[in-house]
């Protein structure tokens, strides 16, 4: 693929905690424009991955390049500001507790866009929306259920309306229905705003409706990446084991 083409590439990355290799060289590419879903067991390296992509972790050898750029090599300045391109849904939503729904979702909006007061206003409204919760703007995080933090925290990852968007389990937590709204809201987002799209997920048929590509993590290894259709036939048990589950979230 062209780098041109390339939102997000690693590049043989290697990450270890103390004597555990997490990520063994791994190495992809996520098309510009495209929905890349990222499955594998629990523990296998799914969100730590993730953060590399955001520069919250940086690899022990090999490379993570974000539209081109290196991630470990940028200064804080420069990283901060490719950050403000990228979104990112943590796992547990990760929202400010002591602040309301709605000024969650204004934080990134008021610190990286010069917008006035009205504008601001309006701009949560409409994330609010998009996730169902324009209704709980003055609510704070705790008087949330779980799938609604992570409503929130979705709609805080697209304040900047981000050309890469992250999600760490979208629907993990989630009712059918409304999981199947925030896949829809997703595919969207790609399809109108040509948003890259990088999700970790257990929701199989979710992966299966969303993913351009799927790729499985397993052993510090992708063991397998392609269109659903072409991990169905892989040679690996496991990838064959995930396609046929259907449960999760
Ligand atoms: N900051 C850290 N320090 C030490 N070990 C870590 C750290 N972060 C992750 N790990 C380890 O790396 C491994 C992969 O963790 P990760 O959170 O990426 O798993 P995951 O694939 O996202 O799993 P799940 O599906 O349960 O969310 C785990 O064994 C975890 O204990
Ligand atoms: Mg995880």
């Amino acid at each position: 693929m062209p780098a041109e083409d390339c939102a997000v590439r690693f590049e043989k990355v290697t990450k270890r905690f103390g004597s555990q290799t997490v990520l063994d060289g791994v190495s992809f590419e996520v098309r510009q424009g495209s929905a890349f879903c990222l499955l594998g067991r629990s523990g296998t390296g799914k969100s730590v991955t993730l953060k590399h992509i955001i520069g919250l972790m940086k690899p022990d050898s090999g490379r993570v390049r974000v539209e081109g750029q290196d991630v470990s090599a940028l200064s804080r300045r420069d990283l901060s500001r490719l950050r403000t391109r990228m979104g990112f849904l943590f796992q547990n939503a990760a929202l400010f507790d002591s602040i309301s729904v709605g000024d969650n979702v204004a934080f990134p909006i008021r610190r990286h866009a010069k917008l006035a007061v009205s504008d601001v206003r309006d701009r949560v409204r409409q994330k609010l929306e998009e996730v169902g919760l324009e209704r709980e703007a003055g609510k704070m995080p705790s008087e949330l259920s779980g799938g609604m933090r992570k409503r929130v925290g979705l709609a805080r990852a697209m304040a900047l309306d981000p050309s890469i968007l992250l999600v760490d389990e979208p629907s993990a937590g989630l009712d059918p229905i409304t999981a199947g709204e925030i896949d829809s809201l997703l595919s969207q987002l790609k399809s109108n705003r040509g948003t890259t799209l990088i999700i970790v997920t257990h929701n199989i048929p979710s992966a299966r409706r969303l993913g351009d590509e799927l790729a499985v993590l397993h052993g510090g290894h992708l063991i397998a990446r392609g269109p659903a259709q072409e991990l169905e036939t892989s040679d690996h048990e496991v990838v064959r084991g995930f396609m046929r589950s259907e449960g999760g979230g």
